[in-house]
This record gives structure tokens, C-alpha cells and sequence, in this order.
């Protein structure tokens, strides 16, 4: 007898296989058990008829507490009425790990309580789903750049370097000298792009920002790809092409976790059309002073929620919004090359309320420029030497974006907060668990 997991049911129809399950919940009445079964792969339903199985099986499934753990042996069936598709009719029950007592029942509980059982929480199908597409986007994420010839160069997690401006740095002592966490990988994975002209990084970032709202973690992953002899417009053509694919790959394989999410297929691929549209920054603030609903913005604003819901809204698609005001963005942009008071960048701004997914730029290849950022942005010149020495050695017109795993996951996924969205979330209350 085959040991498989519950996703593989499909392979295994009227067959009898064995299966390690937790018990989510369970009804029976005096002659018929069912059991709400979770393998981790998927959920389904383990049926016991009492005449069909021995008396201690029966007793068993009558007795069982959720989440005690067990191995369910049986023949695989299907199922039209369940989501799944597929369910167990159980001949034996062995008990590997009782249970008692678990806190988070099948009622309904509120978020803090559900936060501070995040342990035990994404045992749960909401979470199982959420967990199943950011694993897409992560896997969809290294199929795209190694499709697209870039190598995965990691940045360095402890560091001196302060690329986003130095209010939210989560500082540390490394041995006898200061250090952060770091804030974005950008600057290495520059150094990346000159050294092998397409890379990227994936790894955790830090920003100790005292932002309390839907679309802000402490502690968030974000993937930088960075790309050598590319300027800006070649740069947004890579990102609505990512976008497009990490949103083409959820919905070719994560059917499953969309139903349970239920999120609209049909929204999430008008999403996959490309180009996205794109406007200026200056255009959008002239869209948000007509909208009635803005009539305060001012040009040389910085955005901030509510805005950005009505810009993406506006377009019902993902929207690039172009040159922002040099005054709100970091050191490294390149200027406009006709306007002083603007950057070469964008925002990519979600649908749906969501904001801010991708913030990006060509960034700035004359070293005396350069310079002159850095000391205007009070970093200390001393520590970006290293980072001057790419303008030094054969400067090339390069470009990048970061986007923040957790945004795209929570946009994707349909989910209200990006609480939602990794695993053990840091918030601005909350390291616990
Ligand atoms: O716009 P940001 O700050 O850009 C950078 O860090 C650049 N160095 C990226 C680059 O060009 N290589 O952050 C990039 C993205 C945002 O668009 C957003 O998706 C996400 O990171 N992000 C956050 N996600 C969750 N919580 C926060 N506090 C975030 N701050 C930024
Ligand atoms: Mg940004």
C-alpha cells in the first residue's frame, strides 16, 4: 500500500493508500463519522462508516479532538460535492499525536487573537492558501530571471550602507562598529550588474518605519533585480512582463488555493495584458487635483494610500507612474535630462486598492553627481567609496526595481493586509510569535 499525500489523491482513485492527516474538525452521528482531514498539500474529508470498519476505528473517529495528528488508511474516492474533489473512505485509524483543547475553533475569532496564535493559524485553509501562492510567486520569480538570463546574487543582510535614506534604519553593533539591517540590496546587487550584467537578489529587508497601516511590515522580502547598459523604458518593459507572469503563473497553478481565497480569475487575468499604462507624476497629481475627492495636492507631494488607491483605480490595471519629485526620492536616481526637479523613475501602483508594488529607477552614472547626492543626503562619503568605485571603473547607464514579495502576494491573493501574507509577520507591535 502506497503512503502519499492528499494532492495526489487524483492519482489514486479506488485505490487504498495510507496517509498522515491532522484532524480539522469532524460530525458523526451513531452509524457515519466524517472527518475533516489536513495533510498540509490540501484538505479533504475522510468518511467512516461504522459497518465498514472495526469497532475501535469507529470508537476512534468518534473520540478524536482537533488536531490530533494520525494516519488514515482507506480507498480514495471521488467527490464531486467538495472543492477538492476527492475523499477517503477510511478503513483504519492509527493515532500518532493526540490534541486537546486547541484554541483557534472552527468559530469565528478576531485578528489579534489569530496574530498571536500565528503558530498554530496557518494551519488553517486561509492561510494554506495565501502560503501556497506566495510560494508561486517565489518559484514563478527565479523561473522568470534565470529565463531571462539574470543570475541570483545575494546582498549582505548586516551592513553600512543606507541607500532609503537613514530615518528607518534598524541599527546594531557589529563587534566594535555600527551597522544596519538592511534597508533594500540595491547598491550591491549595482555592483552585481557590473560584474555580470543581469542580476537580481531575494532576500529580507528592514525599515524600523512607524507606519501602522495595511501595507506596511517592518521586516519584508523583496526581490531587486538589477540590469547593466538598460535605461528606464527598457527597464519598465522587464517589470510588466515579470508582473504579467508572476500573475499568468498563480493562475495556471494555484487553482486550488484561489477557490478557497475566492478570488476572481477573471480580474486577476486582465492583469496579464501588457504594456501597463503609464503616466507622469506631474499627470497624476493633476488627475488627483480633478477628482474632487484630492483638491489639496499639491505638486512635490509624496503619495500616500489614499492616493495611490484612486490613481490605480482610475485604470483598473497595474499603473506605472513616472518621475517623482527629486526632493522625495533617494540619492542614487538619475536626473531628467530636460527638468531639474525630476527624477528618472517609477512607481508601479496595483489595482484594488493595493498601492505601491514596484519602486524602481535608472540610477545615476556620473560620479561627481553622484557625490555631491551623497553628502546632500548626509551619508557619510566614507562608507559608499565602494559604491563610487562602480562610477570610477567603466560607468554604464543601468537600471532597477525592487518589488516587496509581501505587496504582490497580498494584491495577487485578494487579502485586506499584508499581515496576511508572510508567514510571521514583524509589525510596528507585534515580534511575537
Ligand atoms: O520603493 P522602495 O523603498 O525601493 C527600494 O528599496 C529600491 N532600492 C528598490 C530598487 O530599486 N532596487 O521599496 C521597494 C518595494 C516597494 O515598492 C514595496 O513593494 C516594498 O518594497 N516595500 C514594502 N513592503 C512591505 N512593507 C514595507 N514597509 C515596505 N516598504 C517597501
Ligand atoms: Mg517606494
Amino acid at each position: 500500500m502506497k503512503t502519499i499525500s492528499i494532492i495526489d489523491a487524483k492519482n489514486h482513485v479506488d485505490e487504498e493508500v495510507k496517509i498522515g492527516v491532522w484532524l480539522t474538525n469532524k460530525r458523526s452521528s451513531g452509524k457515519i463519522a466524517f472527518l475533516q482531514l489536513r495533510d498540509g498539500s490540501a484538505f479533504f474529508q475522510g468518511v467512516v462508516v461504522k459497518s465498514n470498519v472495526s469497532e475501535e476505528t469507529f470508537e476512534m473517529a468518534k473520540e478524536l479532538h482537533q488536531e490530533s495528528s494520525l494516519y488514515v488508511v482507506g480507498e480514495i474516492h471521488e467527490d464531486k460535492r467538495s472543492p477538492f474533489g476527492y475523499e477517503i473512505e477510511v478503513k483504519s485509524l492509527e493515532l500518532v499525536g493526540e490534541s486537546q483543547d486547541y484554541p483557534i475553533t472552527p468559530k469565528e475569532h478576531g485578528t489579534e487573537f489569530l496574530m498571536d496564535h500565528r503558530h498554530l493559524w496557518l494551519r488553517s485553509t486561509k492561510p494554506y492558501a495565501v502560503m501556497q501562492i506566495r510560494n508561486e510567486i517565489i518559484r514563478a520569480t527565479y523561473e522568470f530571471f534565470n529565463k531571462e538570463g539574470f543570475i541570483k546574487i545575494d546582498a549582505p543582510i548586516l551592513t553600512g550602507s543606507a541607500p532609503e535614506g537613514t530615518t528607518e534604519l534598524f541599527h546594531t553593533k557589529y563587534f566594535d562598529k555600527d551597522a544596519y539591517l538592511s534597508q533594500s540590496g540595491q547598491l550591491y546587487e549595482e555592483a552585481g550588474a557590473m560584474a555580470f550584467g543581469k542580476v537580481f537578489s531575494f532576500g529580507p529587508t528592514f525599515r524600523a518605519e512607524k507606519s501602522k497601516t495595511r501595507r506596511h511590515l517592518i521586516e519584508f522580502w523583496m526581490i531587486e533585480p538589477e540590469m547593466a547598459f538598460m535605461h528606464q523604458e527598457q527597464s519598465l518593459e522587464v517589470q510588466e512582463q515579470y508582473i504579467a507572469f508572476l500573475v499568468q503563473s498563480v493562475l495556471d497553478n494555484c487553482d486550488y488555493a484561489l477557490d478557497i481565497l475566492e478570488r476572481d480569475k477573471e480580474v486577476l487575468k486582465s492583469y496579464t495584458k501588457t504594456p501597463f499604462p503609464k503616466i507622469s507624476y506631474d499627470e497624476a497629481v493633476e488627475l488627483l487635483q480633478n477628482s474632487g475627492e484630492f483638491p489639496d495636492t499639491k505638486w512635490g507631494d509624496d503619495f500616500g494610500s489614499p492616493e495611490e488607491t484612486y490613481l490605480a483605480e482610475h485604470f483598473s490595471m497595474p499603473v506605472f507612474v513616472l518621475n517623482y519629485p527629486k526632493a522625495i526620492k533617494p540619492f542614487y536616481m538619475k536626473p531628467h535630462p530636460t527638468r531639474e526637479d525630476v527624477v528618472i523613475c517609477a512607481d508601479l501602483l496595483a489595482p484594488e486598492g493595493y498601492g505601491e508594488i514596484i519602486g524602481g529607477s535608472e540610477r545615476e552614472t556620473d560620479l561627481d553627481n553622484l557625490t555631491a547626492q551623497i553628502k546632500k543626503a548626509g551619508l557619510n562619503e566614507k562608507d559608499y567609496e565602494w559604491y563610487l568605485d562602480l562610477r570610477r571603473y567603466g560607468s554604464v547607464p543601468h537600471s532597477g526595481f525592487g518589488l516587496g514579495l509581501e505587496r504582490a502576494t497580498t494584491w495577487i491573493t485578494g487579502e485586506e493586509h499584508i499581515r496576511e501574507a508572510i508567514p510571521f509577520p514583524r509589525l510596528l507591535n507585534r515580534i511575537y510569535p
